[in-house]
């Protein structure tokens, strides 16, 4: 595998797979192709359906030079439309609101229904009868699915359903009952690299030892001492991870779950060190469900999952969607360019709520610089290289990215997979690039992906 070349006609396409050129980070014809061949054929997360709770509410999503409404309809599916009036072309709505009496151009008023056809077109008559062929008229219509929780978008017709296109991490997800979560809190950050260097820099763990060091917990990364193993210390040492989750990395890990944790700090161990992490993953599992459940929230039966070898640590939804689930909750992440070198990233604390609770709608957050000094420890270390590994890769002397074929697998997969859009091919060749990639991303090997 190490030796094959690409056979794609990209510029700059990643021909060996362990090397990644400079270029596909900051070179504007580049960048400009990924809009043109890779952005309008993707699925993409539009909205979470929490901020459109309602028959009729509605929230804009914009990427690149694009804006989309996306709208609950009555039987509380979603559709969505091009933000642009059939008349001289003004966004319709900005932001997000209740379409109920449908939507109006602020310009000079024509009017839209909630499902997009054209309800109205002041002083009619003034019009030219080829100006008003009545398909002519109605709001571009944008293909639009939900899943897991959210809604998503595709400007591409031929494009297979979104569910399919998100497999194998779809149906993990949907095992763990992703649909279920609500939002918590939700911060976006600005940051001046490109959109891909800021997702590889959360799909290796390479960069831990040296990034995060309060990380490095022998429980959960790298070897445990087999040899004096203490269960109260091992206990003591998992709950100050799950505390650095949760307050650390802006609540991966729900506050309630750390406190269902340290709720257990008696529990009885056995000696034998595997044994005693099974015994407390399956007892800290049981806990978490039970709590979940007795308050009236949708949740799996954890043990039963990890009996079935599902991993729910980290999914990778491509192109720019990440879910990272922890026990009853999740982080979740989304990466938008907004230039070359620029890229808005949000991020979502998700819990599960009881299902009578009422929650407010939730709002885009005010981007925060990567330097803000609000940022959590852990997003702070990761967002203190971003900006200077982006800066050093204007260096003359910098020509590619020399990837861990080990450790680093999943970003070759990643750009390759993004070559196979932009060398225009059919979907059909692209999915099981796409299930390559929507997985586990840490220590992926590097994949053939069949071009
Ligand atoms: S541009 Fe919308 S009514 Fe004129
Ligand atoms: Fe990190």
């Amino acid at each position: 595998m190490g030796e094959k070349r690409s056979t794609l006609a990209v510029p700059y396409a990643v021909d060996l797979p362990d090397r990644v050129r400079k270029e596909r980070y900051l070179d504007a014809g580049f960048y400009e192709m990924e809009a043109e061949l890779l952005w309008p054929r993707v699925w993409q997360m539009a909205c979470r359906l929490e901020e459109i709770p309602a028959p009729n509410d509605f929230a804009e999503y914009e990427f690149l030079d694009q804006s989309i409404v996306v709208v609950r309809t009555d039987d509380l599916g979603v559709r969505a439309f091009q933000n642009a009036c059939r008349h001289r072309g003004v966004r319709i709505v900005q932001g997000r609101g209740s379409c109920e009496r449908g939507f109006q151009c602020p310009f000079h008023g024509w009017r839209y229904g909630p499902d997009g056809a054209n309800a109205g077109v002041t002083q009619r008559r003034t019009f030219a009868e080829h100006n008003l062929a009545p398909e002519d008229l109605d709001l571009v219509p944008v293909r639009c699915e939900a899943w897991g929780g959210c809604a998503w978008i595709n400007l591409d017709d031929d494009a297979p359903p979104v569910r399919e296109s998100l497999e194998p991490a779809a149906s993990m997800l949907d095992a763990w009952k992703v649909e279920s979560l609500r939002t918590e809190r939700w911060f976006a950050a600005r940051l001046p690299v490109n959109w891909k260097l800021a997702i590889e820099a959360f799909v290796e763990m390479y960069h831990v030892v040296q990034t995060h060091p309060q990380l490095i917990i022998p429980t959960r990364f790298g070897r445990r001492d087999e040899e004096g193993f203490d269960p109260d210390a091992f206990i003591d040492a998992d709950i100050q991870y799950l505390r650095a989750m949760s307050d650390g990395m802006a609540g991966m890990t729900p506050a309630g779950d750390v406190r269902i944790a340290e709720g257990l700090r008696d529990v009885e161990l056995p000696a034998d060190p595997t044994l005693a992490i099974e015994t407390w993953n399956r007892t800290l599992n049981d806990a978490v469900v039970r709590w979940h459940r007795d308050r009236g929230a949708d949740i799996p039966d954890l043990n039963d999952l990890e009996a079935r070898g599902i991993n729910l640590t980290f999914f990778h939804c491509f192109p720019h969607y990440f879910v990272l689930p922890m026990y009853s909750g999740a982080s979740s992440y989304r990466f938008r360019p907004l230039g070359p070198e620029e890229t808005l990233m949000e991020i979502w604390s998700l819990e599960r709520f009881p299902e009578s609770d009422e929650r407010e709608q939730p709002t885009p957050p005010e981007p925060w610089e990567a330097d803000d000094p609000r940022w959590p420890p852990i997003p702070t270390q990761d967002f203190s290289n971003l900006p200077r590994q982006q800066r050093g890769l204007h260096a003359r002397g910098f020509e590619y990215m020399r990837l861990s074929e080990g450790l680093e697998g999943h970003i070759s997969n990643f750009e390759r997979t993004i070559d196979g859009f932009l060398a225009g091919l059919p979907h059909q060749r692209l999915l099981p690039a796409l299930a390559a990639v929507n997985v586990y991303p840490f220590e992926q090997p590097i994949l053939d992906l069949g071009f």
